[in-house]
């Protein structure tokens, strides 16, 4: 039985040298499997005569035994091995610093905006708003724009293309906030119509707006906050009054004067641009455009439904983004749009 030490010795380094699992069993089966020797030794027993099987049996079995344990320990040093290596792999070093979530901010546009609806709420202004694909009619029409009005036209205004490549009849998208007076005015109506005095109709309306049009100071898309207020009585006075107080709060100063130069638009009349002028800093005495209003056309208020002879009304659009680039000392409006972080991060 020599020859069951050489099968144990040989089993012993066939293991030692694998380090691969499945390696392993394939090479087990060598010796333990189906046919493997120590199985084909086990086989053979029968033939031998019954005096010398049971010492023949007790050695294979225990040449078995020996194979089987440098088995398991292969095995274990193996798993061993195995778990090691993706311990270190997967390593945690707990001292590095820890990935810092970028906090956000909101746009210096939008911070405009908020602190306009917050000071407008606050003497009693809601917020309204409205779609940014408009009706020619909203846009126009209810507005007391003519056919013939310039601001029309197709290098004023984007218009739609519809399925066909054509332009889509009777939508655009919006060039100023104003529809939204016109599209409030119409509910407000709906709502109260039969009523024998209409609630004051007070709000603000901020948003995007689109105009063909791009330099330093204008661009394609820029933001408008639109204000209306109508009722009983409502003056040019207080127009005058309610924008000027808007403005030293805007830009918490008393130190600046308020203008209102006479203008023309087809939706008010009287109507005015607003002119602000700070008083110091580096715009000192510069008189700078920043809205446009006027008292609500009585037509407008007609087509919506108000009887002009009982109410009337002061509308105002101003531009945020340029109310914005003065509070903030901007000189170029892109700045807004471009989405570059290097500048949106100082508002932070
Ligand atoms: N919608 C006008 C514009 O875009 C501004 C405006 C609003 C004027 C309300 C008067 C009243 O220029």
């Amino acid at each position: 039985m020599d020859n069951l030490d050489q099968i144990v010795s040989e089993a012993q380094s066939a293991f030692a040298a694998i380090s691969d699992p499945d390696a392993l069993e394939q090479v087990k089966a060598r010796f333990l499997g189906k046919s493997g020797q120590i199985t084909e030794l086990l086989k053979g027993l029968g033939k031998l005569p019954p005096e010398e099987k049971k010492t023949a049996g007790a050695t294979i079995n225990r040449a078995k035994e020996a194979v089987e344990i440098a088995l398991n320990a292969r095995r274990d040093a193996i798993r061993k091995a195995t778990l090691e290596a993706r311990l270190a792999e997967e390593a945690l070093d707990v001292t590095l610093p820890g990935r810092a979530e970028a906090r956000g901010g909101l746009h210096p546009v939008t911070r405009t905006l908020e602190r306009i609806e917050s000071l407008f709420h606050s003497i009693g202004f809601e917020v309204a708003d409205g779609p940014e694909i408009e009706t020619d009619f909203h846009n126009f029409t209810a507005l007391n724009t003519p056919e013939d009005h310039p601001a029309r036209s197709m290098h004023d205004t984007f218009y739609l293309q519809g399925s066909d490549g054509k332009v889509a009849d009777g939508v655009l998208l919006r060039t100023h906030t104003s529809p939204i007076q016109a599209r409030y005015m119409q509910a407000h109506v709906a709502r109260y119509g039969q009523l024998e005095k209409m609630p004051e109709i007070r709000i603000i309306a901020p948003g995007r707006v689109y105009r063909v049009d791009s330099d330093a100071t204008h661009s394609p898309m820029f933001h408008q906050v639109e204000g209306l207020w109508v009722g009983e009585g409502v003056s040019f006075a207080d127009l005058k009054g309610v924008i000027a107080d808007f403005l030293r709060s805007f830009f918490e100063s008393d130190d600046l004067k308020v203008r209102f130069r006479p203008s023309f638009f087809p939706f008010t009349e009287p109507s005015a641009e607003i002119d602000v002028a700070f008083m110091s800093g580096p715009l000192e005495g510069r008189w700078l455009e920043i809205a446009g209003c006027g008292m609500v056309h009585p037509d407008v208020l007609r087509i919506a439904g108000i009887d002009p002879e009982k109410y009337t009304g002061f509308a105002f659009g101003f531009g945020p983004d340029r109310l914005t680039m003065l509070r903030y000392g901007v000189n170029d409006l892109r700045l807004f749009f471009e989405g570059d972080l290097r500048f949106l991060r100082q508002f932070v």
